[in-house]
């Protein structure tokens, strides 16, 4: 599938690792990353994720079910660690035997990566900064994404140019590396696989495609925008840690204030721990994101978006954009040997 003899070689270690054409992952996106946009992706020889998110182990399982009903091409499952049925949800992929596993929201918790890797899957947990890496490796992990502040939803503080500087040279050579965060062109993408990458993983760019089932409301508001209307949230109360999380501005923005201060006062008068508060702010981006993708509320839902949202043109099927995408990437990497 791929004619650039170049790119070819960068990608053939990403390719062996995922079983896929080309080293490009859809990033798992709540509410967007179900069995369509997987199918699509994988069956186009890029390779898909299941975002689990808040799901129980029973809608997991039909939607497994029903994404191996719509390719036969390799996917993964990507599950929250925070998830109270983290060990039910491993379980259901093991069931089903699925290949790549992606443990986001922190170190992977007690049991879950034997219990991964006992089930046969690949592990692969993101890394946001070089000592967690080297530990993450140290514990057994089978891959890293390195994900910068650019990237859409949950984000860490720290740039994946920085990143990827500071980890592809460390780490690259003893286990595969995918970056992810602000990618939108090829060009990107041939710069991170020169610089040792295997592969790379793209959220915002494939929330468009016409497989994804993201309401109408959704794709135009990701067309209309420009890279400056994509921000992080605000902490507004120090004792409250919150993640930040990169959406595009509108009233939900404001909403989640409000949603912060009900939660801080809560945790001032000792009804919820602290754990419990962080849990409620993580149900309110899950039903915010949900009432934006879903029923199509773009202005007070939350529209979860990377930076990379002003290069979102159009609404085109997953096989055009990973042949745009490969297309700049092989162009590059022939300029550069010109
Ligand atoms: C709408 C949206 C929802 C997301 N939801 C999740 C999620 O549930 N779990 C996760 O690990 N990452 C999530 N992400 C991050 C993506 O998986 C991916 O890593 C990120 O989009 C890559 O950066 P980019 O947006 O610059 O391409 C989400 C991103 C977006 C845009």
């Amino acid at each position: 599938m791929i004619q650039n003899e170049r790119l070819r070689q960068l990608m053939a270690r990403g390719n062996a690792f995922l079983g896929s054409e080309v080293a490009i992952m859809c990033g798992a996106m709540s509410w967007v990353s179900e069995r369509n946009l997987v199918a699509a992706m994988s069956n186009a020889g890029g390779f898909g994720l299941i975002a689990c998110g808040a799901m129980t182990p029973e809608l997991l399982d039909a939607e497994i079910a029903g994404t191996k009903a719509l390719t036969d091409k390799p996917f993964g499952v990507n599950l929250i660690t925070m998830h109270p049925q983290l060990t039910d949800l491993i379980a259901v992929c093991a069931r089903h035997q699925v290949g790549h596993i992606v443990l986001a929201g922190g170190l992977p918790p007690p049991g879950s990566l034997d219990a991964i890797k006992a089930s046969g899957a690949k592990l692969i947990c993101f890394a946001p900064a070089l000592s967690l890496a080297k530990k993450l490796i140290r514990s057994g992990v089978d891959a890293l994404v390195i994900e910068g502040m650019e990237a859409g939803g949950h984000i860490g503080p720290v740039s994946t140019s920085v990143l990827a500087q500071e980890i592809l040279p460390e780490v690259a050579e003893q286990l595969p590396v995918f970056v992810a965060g602000g990618i939108g062109r090829g060009e990107a993408i041939a710069g991170y696989l020169e610089m040792g990458a295997a592969g790379v993983q793209l959220g915002t760019r494939f929330v468009c495609a016409t497989e994804s089932i993201a309401h109408p409301n959704f794709k135009k508001a990701f067309i209309r925008a420009s890279a400056r209307d994509a921000v992080a949230s605000v902490q507004v109360d120090s004792r409250l840690p919150v993640i930040p999380v990169r959406a595009l501005k509108n009233s939900g923005t404001e909403l989640f204030t409000a949603k912060q201060r009900e939660v801080a006062a809560l945790l001032d008068g000792g009804s919820v721990e602290m754990a419990e508060a962080q849990l409620q702010i993580e149900h309110y981006w899950a039903g915010a994101l949900r009432r934006a993708v879903i029923d199509g509320d773009v202005e007070h839902g939350s529209l979860m978006a990377g930076q990379s949202v002003g290069m979102v043109k159009r609404e085109e099927p997953v096989a055009e954009i990973i042949a745009t995408l490969m297309d700049e990437a092989a162009e590059a990497l022939s300029r550069r040997a010109a």
